[in-house]
């Protein structure tokens, strides 16, 4: 590779060789268009081809002749994946890709703090960097559409102004490493069940108003460098290459100039992967051939299928070279840009960022009579139930599985935090998931335990009869139809029968706290016989320590919940209009296992709380919902005009201060409620937020600024975004179902 790059350094003037000059597309003091036009008017057809497809599971091969890298990816999004063997998803057995794993981004999102995710970004942009890797797969920001989606743990929430003001920091602090962010999964793949075949059907305006915004703030605002094509369909075509999507409105409309990647496995024709917008295609096995098959990349629709077309004269090469240069730029982004930092992996900081996200996210949902924070000196004995308190939750749930330098369990956690101070006893209470593997990693743990229902229970029992306080530590877990990749949740419930010993545990100790550890909401039958409850997401390294410093005080929790927790699953508007999960029910008695399925979001732009609202129905807890160690007063809100003109902007304000005696950090929530207006509004939609510090007594101005983009809905038949004249409301407060004040204005 050297001996060539010598090469091409040198001219030839009359026979004589003299030292040129670094050829453009090398020369990084160039434009970057420049640079990839030059390097594309020195690849052949062959070359070019290669560049579109996958060499092995997670790279493509670059151009070596002219010294271009391979472009490596890797998931994504909750730490660096494992190496994994060029040809299967098993890892590959090194010894030095053992990263950190920072909690998941339900937990991100809960933070309702940009700083924090660009701490995050940053942070796994490093790791990703210092594994050589050009493309991380992450952030996702699918909207949670429904409770059972067993991929919502890797998502921001329900709520597009939310993830999309959560996803920008993201992907500038991983992109400030020289490596690619690529958001997914666009678009549409809002459940798991039948993800490949199922076909998405809803209004323009669900489209725009609700499932677009992230991917839109991610491309625009974040200067996304590639983003990922999703399995699913819409409007009967796959989105890994779906002109709509890819073409019309990702670069069209957005102006988007990197790469579109497919989902591994989502390219389903030659023509639409060359003519509808995707750059760079990876699989599993595609191309009919079957499963296990290996060294298939030359069989991929953007390979040997795709040079065929062209040699034959059938199609062009125009697209060629638009993928091509894509690919080329992201390249020039990332692997060529000598300015890159070098990164690191596992370092303490990591662990450290790590433990900050987890220690904002964690949501206080309930909290009777101030149980929490435990008094540690009254507390002698703390019973910990429940299989979560000791199962790793770092290795399993798909793709985003993880090999992790360590992970500290919630037990762990709390035993090197009070363990000095307190006995701490723990009961298992139920038996869930006892594996623990994936694509050869393992978690080493040994959880199998033979015990029956009535003996687990019995034993949780004893220990919490005794114990000041019972933290029972549970929820879901990655295994499937958990949280995982893959597969849906069956039901809302939480499984193995832990409602059982929730209800027990209640009847014997008063001091109950339940953590429920998910990236989903649960049913909670128990609710008003627990005094606390805790959402305690997963994780990830520092599970048990953030944890551990929220129960015990060291922390004021933080975090609001970024989606709603129904009490039902009829109360979620997917489900009470009984379209989900499509028309699988028809199809099951078909003998074609890829038939499509049709599905159409009917819940149209009412998803989550817009949907509570709309109803009136009272949730579980309410998008935004989070409490505190201490208190807070709101001032009266106020706006800085009554009257705004459509191209200005309004300001409220409104003061906050901390009544209580320690400090503490609040999330002041704008929602903009529109009074009269052409088209059916949702009762109010969230515009702004800022997360605030604040010591006791301590008093701060909070303003927030929106523009008439605030006030807009996207109108489908004009194919535009209407902010339309009028009355409107701001109503400011803590919660969505705790609004603290309201201030009327209007728009002329
Ligand atoms: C997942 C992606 C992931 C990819 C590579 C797919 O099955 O849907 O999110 O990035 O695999 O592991």
């Amino acid at each position: 590779m050297k001996f060539k790059r010598m090469l091409l350094g040198f001219s030839f003037l009359i026979g004589v060789p003299v030292l040129a000059q670094t050829p453009t597309y090398q020369d990084v003091s160039k434009p970057i268009e420049e640079r990839v036009k030059d390097a594309l008017s020195r690849m052949t057809l062959e070359e070019k081809i290669a560049m579109t497809h996958a060499q092995s599971k997670f790279s493509s091969p670059g151009v070596p002749r002219l010294g271009i890298p391979e472009v490596w990816a890797t998931d994504g999004p909750h730490g660096i994946r494992p190496e994994v063997l060029w040809d299967e998803w098993e890892q590959a057995g090194w010894t030095n890709d053992s990263c950190i794993a920072f909690p998941a981004l339900t937990c991100l999102a809960a933070t309702w703090n940009p700083e924090v995710s660009h701490l995050y970004g940053k942070s796994i942009g490093e790791e990703a960097r210092y594994r050589k890797k050009d493309i991380l797969l992450g952030p996702g920001v699918n909207i949670y559409r429904t409770p059972l989606n067993g991929r919502n743990f890797e998502y921001m929430g329900e709520d597009p102004y939310l993830s999309a003001t959560m996803v920008v920091p993201y992907i500038k602090g991983v992109q400030e490493n020289g490596v690619a962010a690529c958001v997914k999964h666009y678009a549409l793949n809002n459940q798991e069940f039948k993800r490949h075949t199922t076909n998405v059907n809803l209004s323009d305006r669900a489209l725009y108003e609700i499932y677009l915004p992230a991917f839109k703030a991610a491309v625009q605002e974040g200067g996304t460098w590639s983003i990922m094509g999703s399995y699913n369909l819409y409007q009967g075509i796959h989105a890994c290459h779906n002109k709509r999507l890819l073409q019309d409105i990702l670069r069209d409309e957005w102006g988007f100039d990197g790469v579109v990647v497919s989902d591994w496995g989502g390219v389903h024709d030659t023509e639409q992967a060359i003519f509808n917008g995707l750059d760079l295609e990876f699989g599993s096995w595609t191309n009919g051939l079957s499963d296990g098959t290996r060294s298939a990349y030359d069989n991929y629709y953007l390979a040997d299928p795709y040079l065929k077309l062209i040699r034959e004269g059938k199609v062009g090469t125009k697209e060629l070279d638009e993928k091509v240069g894509n690919i080329l730029r992201l390249i020039f982004r990332t692997s060529m840009n000598t300015g890159k930092p070098f990164g690191s992996l596992g370092s303490p900081e990591h662990g450290k960022a790590g433990r900050t996200i987890g220690e904002e996210g964690i949501v206080l949902l309930q909290n009777t009579n101030n149980l929490l924070p435990i008094d540690l000196n009254k507390a002698k004995t703390i019973a910990v139930v429940g299989e979560n308190a000791i199962k790793m939750m770092t290795v399993g749930g798909g793709s985003s599985s993880l090999k992790v330098k360590y992970e500290i369990s919630p037990l762990d956690g709390l035993v090197q935090r009070i363990g000095s101070k307190a006995k701490v006893v723990y009961a298992r209470g139920y038996v869930g998931d006892p594996t623990g593997e994936y694509n050869g990693v393992k978690s080493g743990q040994d959880l199998k335990d033979d015990r029956s229902e009535d003996e687990l229970l019995a034993e949780a029992l004893a220990a919490a009869k005794t114990a000041d306080y019972v933290i029972f530590i549970g929820g879901l877990n990655k295994s499937n139809n958990q949280d995982c990749e893959d597969t849906d949740r069956a039901a809302l419930e939480l499984p193995y029968a832990q409602n059982r010993v929730i209800n027990e545990l209640a009847k014997v100790n008063k001091n109950l706290i339940v953590v429920n550890i998910s990236g989903n909401a649960v049913a909670m039958p128990w609710v008003k016989s627990v005094p606390a409850i805790v959402q305690g997401w997963y994780l990830g390294s520092e599970a048990g320590t953030a944890l551990a410093s929220v129960l015990v005080g060291d922390v004021a929790p933080s975090g609001k919940l970024p989606f709603t927790f129904p009490v039902r699953l009829e109360d979620v508007g997917a489900h009470k209009l009984g379209e989900y999960p499509g028309n699988a029910g028809e199809l099951a008695q078909s003998t074609h296992a890829g038939d499509t399925i049709n599905e159409t979001y009917h819940d149209d732009i009412y998803v989550g709380y817009r949907w509570a609202d709309k109803e009136k129905i009272q949730p579980l807890f309410p998008f935004g919902h989070g409490l505190s160690y201490t208190t807070f007063a709101y001032g009266k809100p106020t706006a800085d005009k009554q009257t705004m003109t459509a191209d200005a902007t309004i300001t409220f304000t409104v003061t906050v201060k901390n009544t209580g005696t320690r400090e503490g950090q609040e999330v002041v929530q704008l929602y903009i409620s529109d009074k009269k207006s052409s088209l059916p509004r949702p009762v109010k939609e969230l515009k702004g937020f800022k997360k605030v510090k604040l010591a006791p007594g301590e008093e701060q101005t909070v303003t927030l600024t929106i523009d008439q983009k605030a006030l807009s809905y996207f109108d489908d038949a004009k194919h535009a975004w209407i902010a339309e004249p009028g009355k409107f409301e701001a109503l400011v407060g803590s919660s969505s179902r705790d609004i603290k004040g309201a201030v009327p204005f209007e728009l002329r």
